[in-house]
């Protein structure tokens, strides 16, 4: 039995500009990456330096097979200081666009992932009320750079993700009894170093609560107005941290209200968009009490390894906004790279089970093309189909790749 793929359907990596880029030093992670007491493991420093090897690495991800590369703008090259626009930077990610055509590969962009400029905290970071507006502004701006070489972009990148992290928080059954948290030190000190009060410094991965809801929900709202105000006509949406909320026993009535405070209302938000972008990487399973701990292998991440939760996040996208799919994230993180090719063979024969019921997904994107910068766990997380030597930063084609490029090139599934 085989499983044939639709003709035009979207096979990519992705990437995020701060996870590879290297020396991003205007942005509010790298000041938290050199906060004393930090949370984060070590500096993204130079990173993959696919600032400078963009060229070869998407011709090595053409070469494999695949036909779709997602990767982030970075706000802070784009805009360092507030309102001055830096042409070259605009012109980079040009190149980036430009060189994605040239080897046949349809470039989707990530106008904000998780990094912004320093200079957001004076507003309030991703509470301040200026911030959708300051944001829109930037995409405009960008998007009538870029836009005749787009060919998809989400405005920002886990819109809920800070609910996800604080949810789980919440639950976690060692927290039961904790009382709504401070700031820690570390964060309170840049803040200061940023001359702003610790209430005004939110970056995006941790602005959570109702004003932050509401800003980002915003935020989205006005980016897609000002993306499509530029030239090109191409989808636009947003992508989502979309975990399998399972219920163990007696965990129903927990489960569904985190399902839909992390999930579905976040998703009744895309409605009306071109798609939705679904970033799956495995379940949490909810009891009475609580989270529940893991039942099975956990990765890297100290996820369950279970790639079938992306069948079901799919489902549930597509039934709540009611819009195309595309999968814009799913991976594993892991030295072991059978491991992760059965990961992927699991997760995309999910995607096949949702095409053959008709659920319309439009693509499927391997996060992450390279090993990179897992944010506060840094360089231990390995998620790459391409394995990077960061002395020598070359690269290096694990299996996982070889056998997914096959599946983009020949749309089979054995
Ligand atoms: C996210 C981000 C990525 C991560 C990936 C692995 O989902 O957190 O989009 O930047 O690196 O998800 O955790």
């Amino acid at each position: 039995m085989t499983y044939q793929f639709p003709k035009n359907f979207m096979w990519g990596t992705a990437t995020a500009s701060h996870q590879v880029e290297g020396g991003n030093v205007y942005n509010d992670i790298w000041l938290m990456e050199h906060t004393p007491g930090t949370v984060f493991v070590e500096s993204s420093g130079d990173a993959v330096d696919h600032y400078h090897r963009y060229a070869d690495d998407i011709a090595l991800l053409a070469g494999l097979g695949f036909n779709m590369y997602r990767f982030s703008l970075e706000w802070s090259r784009i805009e360092p200081e507030e309102g001055e626009f830096n042409l070259s930077e605009l012109e980079h990610y040009r190149r980036m666009l430009a060189a994605c055509h040239e080897y046949g590969i349809t470039p989707m962009v990530t106008y904000h992932h998780f990094s912004s400029p320093r200079w957001l905290m004076r507003h309030g970071g991703w509470s301040g009320d200026k911030t959708p507006e300051l944001f829109a502004r930037f995409c405009e701006r960008s998007a009538r750079y870029l836009g005749d070489l787009t060919g998809a972009a989400c405005t920002l990148n886990e819109i809920n993700i800070a609910t996800l992290f604080s949810v789980l928080n919440m639950f976690r059954p060692e927290n039961a009894e904790a009382q709504p948290e401070q700031p820690p030190a570390w964060m309170v000190a840049a803040a200061r170093s940023l001359n702003v009060t610790p209430q005004q410094f939110a970056p995006f991965m941790f602005a959570a609560g109702p004003k932050a809801i509401e800003i980002v929900q915003k935020a989205h709202r006005r980016g897609v107005e000002a993306i499509k105000s530029g030239p090109g006509a191409y989808p636009v949406g947003v992508t989502l941290a979309l975990m399998d909320i399972q219920a163990g026993p007696g965990g129903e009535e927990i489960a569904a209200r985190v399902r839909y405070d992390v999930n579905e209302s976040y998703l009744e938000a895309a409605r009306g968009d071109d798609f939705v972008g679904v970033q799956t990487y495995s379940r949490f399973r909810f009891g009475p009490k609580g989270m529940l701990p893991p039942e099975w292998e956990v990765t890297q991440m100290g996820y369950e390894f279970f790639p079938e939760a992306l069948e079901a996040t799919i489902r549930l996208a597509a039934r709540v906004a009611g819009v195309p799919v595309i999968v814009t994230e799913n991976g594993v993180a892991g030295d072991d790279d059978a491991r992760r090719l059965e990961f992927i063979q699991r997760a995309v024969k999910s995607v096949a089970s949702c095409l053959e019921d008709g659920v319309d997904v439009r693509g499927y994107t391997y996060w992450s093309a390279f090993d990179n910068f897992e944010w506060m766990q840094g360089y231990q997380m390995k998620f790459g189909l391409i394995g990077v030597d960061r002395a020598t930063q070359a690269r290096s084609v694990k299996p996982s790749a070889r056998w997914l490029g096959a599946l983009a090139k020949s749309g089979i599934l054995p």
